[in-house]
């Protein structure tokens, strides 16, 4: 039967038949106040027959899917509606989460989503959307794309608001890297990003805005790549290393310094060292040779990155991983981004510990690594945050 119904009828009827929502994909909050009345199953109009076929499926107890699409969680990349990237034609479906994990779709491929759309959303209290995994790709270039158009081309974009596009288009860029296989498609997209970040952090951009832009973020693998990116590029430019290549290699290696982590367990990387297994310490240590063999099956990327990724956990001392090189055997690019992987480290939270303020995270590196750490580095980095001259090393 079809019917048009408000929501006291479909409460009375829920409880007798199945009922299922014809909607247009853009009455978000038709569609929220039939879930909660209690409508089994939504269909987007212009409704597909495959769609159409999914739901009844569901509905009639064939498949037992967790959304109208069969996805489940699992299968969802959530991005906050405040950094969703609009656009004409888009690539992807656009979904948003009920409660009890269920999906509906909002925005079908091929159609404009705008951002009169999702004020309409955000008035709902609706926070996040939500692309599928598969559509991720499309999402990033998509989303790079536009944020490399807004910086060029927006004189309404201020520092603040030209940094947080960079660092939103960042974190989906590193997250699609660390999903699935590094390919020519996302290695682009990462370029891309890369070129924008560098001009973005070349002009009037404020370091310690940066950071309270960075630290806001939940998924502290993202943000942390993100950040090593950023202030590598700050560190570069402290120390007037800025010819483009360089900055390029800079802003890449601090990108994928950590990409060898994907092969690590989310479980592992949320405890405290002290925690690790022997062999889960072991797998850790190796995350520079297996972020070198992951970036080696590329063939258009310039071979000081690799050497970026795999000496990052090397110490000035020799007693780093995975070589004990000494300092003047590891390449100077790796020095730089070591002292910004360690300094993100102690200001980004994550689940072992809370952030430190940046003039506390730059005293204690000076205090406990200046021997391990490029002085030069360090001391670039008191200067790029402001801080007093550097502690000197303990006699
Ligand atoms: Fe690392
Ligand atoms: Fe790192």
């Amino acid at each position: 039967m079809i019917a048009d119904v408000g929501t006291s009828e479909i409460k009375k009827l829920a409880g007798t038949v199945t009922v299922l929502l014809l909607t247009g994909s853009s009455d978000l909050n038709a569609t929220l106040e039939a879930y909660e009345a209690g409508v089994a199953g939504f269909i987007a109009k212009p409704v597909r027959k495959d769609e159409l076929i999914d739901v009844l499926s569901s509905c009639l107890g064939l498949t037992t899917p967790a959304s109208d699409d069969g996805l489940r969680d699992v299968d969802f990349v959530r991005i906050n509606l405040e950094e969703f990237v609009v656009g004409d034609q888009i690539s992807y479906d656009v979904y948003i989460r009920l409660t009890g994990s269920k999906y509906v779709k909002i925005a079908h491929r091929g159609e404009n989503l705008s951002s009169e759309r999702l004020e309409t959303y955000r008035t709902r209290d609706v926070h996040f959307l939500y692309v599928q995994k598969t559509d991720l790709k499309k999402y990033v270039a998509h989303a790079a794309e536009v944020a490399s158009e807004r910086i060029r081309s927006d004189p309404s974009l201020n520092a603040k608001g030209r940094a947080s596009l960079v660092r939103h288009t960042g974190e989906i860029i590193v997250e699609q890297l660390f999903a699935e296989n590094i390919d020519e498609e996302s290695y682009s997209n990462a370029k891309k990003f890369v070129e924008t970040t560098v001009s973005t952090l070349t002009q009037d951009v404020n370091a310690l805005t940066l950071l309270s832009l960075l630290s806001s973020h939940a998924d502290f693998v993202y943000a942390h790549c993100v950040a090593v990116s950023f202030v590598g590029t700050l560190l570069a430019r402290q120390v007037e290393w800025t010819s483009p290549p360089n900055l390029f290699k800079v802003a890449m290696g601090g990108l994928l310094h950590d990409i060898g982590l994907k092969e690590v367990d989310i479980a592992v990387l949320s405890k405290p060292r002290s925690e690790y297994t022997a062999d889960e310490a072991r797998l850790y240590d190796s995350h520079g040779l297996r972020g070198r063999d992951i970036l080696s099956t590329m063939p258009n990327i310039p071979t000081d990155i690799i050497q970026i990724v795999m000496q990052h956990h090397e110490d000035c001392s020799g007693n780093g991983t995975p070589f004990g090189l000494k300092r003047d055997r590891i390449h100077p690019l790796a020095r730089l981004l070591s002292v910004a992987d360690v300094f993100c480290e102690l200001i980004l939270k994550n689940p072992n510990h809370d952030g430190i303020p940046p003039s506390d995270a730059i005293e204690r590196m000076n205090q406990l690594h200046r021997g391990s750490l490029d002085g030069t580095f360090l001391d670039a980095l008191a200067l790029v945050f402001k801080v007093a001259p550097a502690v000197k090393k303990a006699s």
